[in-house]
């Protein structure tokens, strides 16, 4: 797949992204008007990120992350929270181009390090250069119930 233009998500992208946003799998799927809004919200924080690919008019993958401060990392790290690309483009060199963005994204506002927690692209990741350390924990506050069906989720 020939990807035209990896760049930061723009307020056009909103409902092409939307369409990758409800394929992300995830035990918690989001509703239009909360993506709505953390869309925007995120496209107003100088400290997220929200990069996509195009193939022409057609939005292919999308990364989503941001950076915040760790006592541990003795500074600004950068978290990702999601990567996806469409089916028919994987394995192409989509998903290393936005993470390929991503990273030159957190180090443009100072980040040492990049992080992320992942069940099923743990080679993808690991081809990209990131190594495991900590184990990933996961509690779900509030009264919501989740389900834990591993085949739905990538986190
Ligand atoms: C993970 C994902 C983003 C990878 O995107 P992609 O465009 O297929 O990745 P790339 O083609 O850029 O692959 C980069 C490298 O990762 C490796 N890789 C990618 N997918 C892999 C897989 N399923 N198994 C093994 N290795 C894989 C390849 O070795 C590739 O190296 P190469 O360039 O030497 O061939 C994509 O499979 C996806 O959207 N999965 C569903 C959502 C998901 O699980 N997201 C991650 C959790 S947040």
């Amino acid at each position: 797949m020939r990807v035209i233009e990896v760049r930061s998500a723009e307020a056009r992208d909103e409902a092409a992204l939307w369409e990758l946003i409800r394929a992300f799998p995830t035990p918690t799927p989001i509703s239009a008007d909360a993506y709505a809004r953390m869309f925007q919200r995120k496209l107003d924080d100088p400290c997220a990120l929200i990069a996509v690919a195009r193939q022409g008019e057609t939005l292919v993958g999308y990364v989503s992350g941001h950076k915040h401060s760790a006592f541990y990392a003795a500074g600004d790290t950068a978290w990702v929270d999601e990567i996806f690309v469409v089916n028919h483009g994987r394995r192409m060199g989509v998903g290393r181009s936005l993470m390929t963005a991503f990273e030159s994204w957190a180090d443009d506002v100072g980040c040492k390090l990049a992080s992320l927690a992942t069940i099923g692209a743990a080679d993808f990741y690991r081809a990209l250069g990131y190594a495991t350390k900590a184990g990933y924990f996961k509690k779900y506050l509030g009264d919501g119930k989740q389900s834990t069906e591993p085949s739905r989720q990538a986190k």
